[in-house]
């Protein structure tokens, strides 16, 4: 591991000692407060005080008989919105693709730092929703991965992380939200047995990490707005997960008074509409006269008010933390100036975490380049937005080199180094002459490419959320072609020039056939969305100072369709697909991908040996006590799995080792395999090491919809081990 990763990750679990997270204690102490506090102060800590009324995104009525703040909610997926200076992390979807618990863990504690420092109690983020069923959905990148097991321990992760440094961690969009199309009208319709083995399970994580808090998404499901449905919010998050904390509101997702309120949300933001005149649109004063009524009952907004305060006892936020340090309104491109510098350095971090994210898709023995007479270094996604890399508010236009895509999920770029920048740099320590075309045109670019030994095209392809627009994409993708005709660009260069290397920014897959079809492209790197440290993580790389170790966290396709899902135009989307998407329906389907999930290449090689399970589990159902996140049985150990892997090659590098698990017949009509464990290792040339997948009854159960339980089938289960999905290395049974 990385010698300033040793620093962030002490700092993190130092602070987690000092913190440990004790619900009961917290619950004793809240249950004293509001004792004290009387009908207007209670819905005032369960309201926000309308949009743009504090400095916050979101803040609350702070009441005057505790001391207890107006909180301040503010976006943090991949760092503090509407600040600066923050750090600008690589987005979502790369750290799940660095599979790296440790990084994800290092991450999560540096955007919490940032946001405690700035008096952010409460980090909206991270997010599991939309886990990312629809490859072209827009807001697919705020998170980890469409995989609900990877994703699932990345929140984990990182909400130990931020909660570890004293912030509140908000698990959203649950649930449903897969598409920014009609997201606040239209209906997910999905069935109980695929709710709770894909787009639950993140949930349950983030629920079994002692999450503070969870937002309900925009959008209905099964016909219900999610923020009042009470299957959703009582029945499952607060009964069958038997989660602690309180459930806000995604902002206007709330649509009544009475039933949000009995339906189990608990807080709702922003208060008011985002329209003039600002009010409380349906609590705040009107849930006072509800109550009075006898609409909702007294006790149900005791205990949303008891969930709020809990919560910010359970973080110890009632000493000595931090007064807000920015006005997010203070301009409204930038937000507003922090009083206090808290990114420290996390530049390093965010670079450790963008290189180790990059995906080597192809090679044909050209990279690690080894300095080069000439490299010709070309397209728009080359160099920084001249306007400079925050010019658009929200990140709403792909001009410029990509390294986040648009919405809340964004924070403001301290600074952003470009490829170009980068690699110049790079080259003159080399003596290699660049030449560029930092345009999308075809002709200069084959002229820059004919002039040089090596050509280094980049290309791009950018989403975000529904309230911009961007080059006629509402929010969703259009196509998963690359923007700017990237696939043209390819061509040209490609046309001119025998070593062609292709560098993709994208918010998620697309498709590569054409680009492969060109012989000379003898290359393709996949950097995602890197965040600000763009341009010194691809060098990294390219040069091979590092070797490339981020693995796909999602399918890419050889077109489009072979998905079989996609966003809807309409009101409806039923889930037909069920269970059965990304590699789980490739799989099922018999359709090969171009590259598949999990699949990532390195500079070096690793070999598989003794593979070994150890596996003892009853069948039936999951029992017990209800803990955070379900019955206490189902995180029950039932042993685990080892290998040994080494490194055959001739250079250190990193290896992430995935297991999957194929279930008998007994669990009916259940994906060939399912990720159910991953560790990534490090290893110099000639080093072996055994890696140890833990298993817990969990991952061998699937949800039974008659018995309403997570059952382990009975009969023979087999276990893959592999470095993707599909490049198994070895495998073995086990019988129930
Ligand atoms: C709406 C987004 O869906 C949510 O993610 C965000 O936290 C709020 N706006 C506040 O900006």
């Amino acid at each position: 591991m990385h010698t300033l990763l040793w620093t962030a990750l002490a700092a993190s679990s130092l602070a987690q000692q000092a913190a440990a997270l004790d619900w009961a204690t917290a619950y004793d102490k809240a249950e004293a407060a509001l004792a004290l506090l009387n009908q207007t102060e209670k819905a005032g800590i369960v309201t926000g005080v309308t949009w743009e009324g504090g400095p916050c995104v979101g803040n609350t009525y702070a009441p005057t008989s505790i001391p207890y703040p107006s909180l301040c909610l503010q976006d943090s997926p991949l760092g503090p919105r509407f600040v600066y200076p923050v750090t600008a992390f690589p987005a979502g979807i790369n750290a799940g693709a660095t599979w790296d618990k440790q990084l994800l863990r290092a991450r999560g504690a540096a955007i919490g730092a940032e946001s405690k420092g700035l008096g952010i109690h409460v980090s909206l983020g991270p997010v599991a929703g939309p886990l990312g069923k629809n490859p072209g959905g827009g807001r697919n990148w705020e998170g980890f991965s469409n995989d609900p097991f990877l994703s699932g321990v990345a929140m984990s992760e990182t909400i130990q992380g931020i909660q570890g440094e004293g912030v509140q961690a908000v698990a959203k969009h649950y649930i449903g939200n897969e598409q920014e199309h009609n997201r606040e009208t239209m209906s997910s319709n999905i069935d109980d047995r695929t709710l709770h083995e894909l787009y639950l399970w993140p949930f349950v994580d983030a629920v079994k990490a002692d999450v503070a808090s969870v937002m309900c998404s925009y959008n209905k499901v099964n016909e219900t707005w999610t923020c009042e449905n009470d299957e959703l919010l009582n029945q499952i998050m607060k009964t069958e997960l038997g989660f602690p904390g309180y459930i806000m509101s995604d902002w206007n997702a709330q649509h009544s008074t009475v039933a949000s309120a009995n339906s189990g949300l608990d807080m709702t933001m922003p208060g008011s509409d985002f329209s003039e005149p600002r009010g409380n649109i349906f609590w705040g004063d009107y849930l006072i006269e509800a109550i009075n009524n006898g609409s909702v009952p007294q006790t149900r907004l005791d205990d949303m008010a008891l969930r709020v305060l809990a919560a910010w006892y359970l973080l110890g936020q009632d000493e000595g933390y931090p007064a807000v340090q920015f006005n997010s309104w203070e301009s409204s491109d930038h937000g507003g100036h922090a009083a206090v510098d808290v990114t420290g350095d996390h530049s390093k971090l965010a670079r450790t975490l963008a290189r180790d994210s990059i995906v080597l898709l192809k090679n044909d023995g050209v990279l690690p380049l080894a300095s080069p007479a000439s490299l010709a270094i070309i397209g728009s996604d080359a160099i920084v937005n001249p306007a400079g890399p925050n010019n658009c508010s929200d990140r709403g236009c792909d001009v410029g080199t990509l390294a986040m895509g648009w919405g809340s999920g964004t924070d403001q770029f301290p600074y952003l180094i470009g490829p170009l920048d980068a690699i110049q740099e790079q080259a003159s320590a080399d003596g290699t002459r660049v030449v560029t075309s930092t345009t999308d045109e075809t002709g200069p670019a084959a002229s820059a490419a004919a002039g040089a030994d090596i050509a280094i095209v980049f290309i791009n392809s950018d989403s975000g959320e529904a309230f911009i627009t961007v080059e006629g994409n509402e929010g969703d993708r259009n196509t998963l072609d690359p923007w700017h005709n990237g696939n043209g660009l390819v061509q040209a260069v490609a046309g001119a020039n025998k070593k062609t290397i292709v560098v993709v920014h994208s918010v998620g897959p697309i498709i590569l056939e054409t680009i492969l079809a060109q012989p000379n492209v003898v290359a393709i790197v996949w950097a995602g969305l890197p965040g600000q440290e763009s341009g010194n993580a691809l060098v990294d790389v390219l040069y091979g100072s590092v070797s490339p170790s981020g693995k796909l966290p999602y399918t890419i396709a050889k077109k489009e369709a072979d998905y079989g899902t996609g966003w809807v135009m309409g009101e409806i989307d039923d889930y037909p697909e069920g269970l059965f998407i990304d590699y789980r329906h490739f799989d099922h389907e018999g359709i090969q991908p171009r590259y598949e999930f999990g699949y990532g290449l390195s500079y070096t090689t690793f070999d598989y040996s003794y593979l070994h399970v150890d596996v003892s589990v009853s069948p039936g159902p999951a029992t017990g006590l209800t803990v955070p996140g379900g019955p206490e049985d189902l995180f029950d150990s039932i042993g685990e799995v080892s290998v040994s892997i080494s490194n055959t090659g001739n250079v250190t590098g990193q290896e992430v080792a995935q297991l999957y698990i194929g279930f008998p017949a007994d669990a009916p009509s259940t994906p060939p395999k399912q990720l159910r464990g991953f560790e990534k290792i490090q290893l110099t040339p000639g080093q072996e090491e055994e890696v140890t997948f833990p298993l817990t009854r969990r991952d061998v159960s699937y949800w039974d919809v008659g018995a309403q339980a997570w059952v382990v089938p009975q009969g023979d289960f087999t276990v893959y081990v592999g470095a993707s999905s599909r490049d198994i290395r070895d495998y073995d049974t086990f019988t129930v």
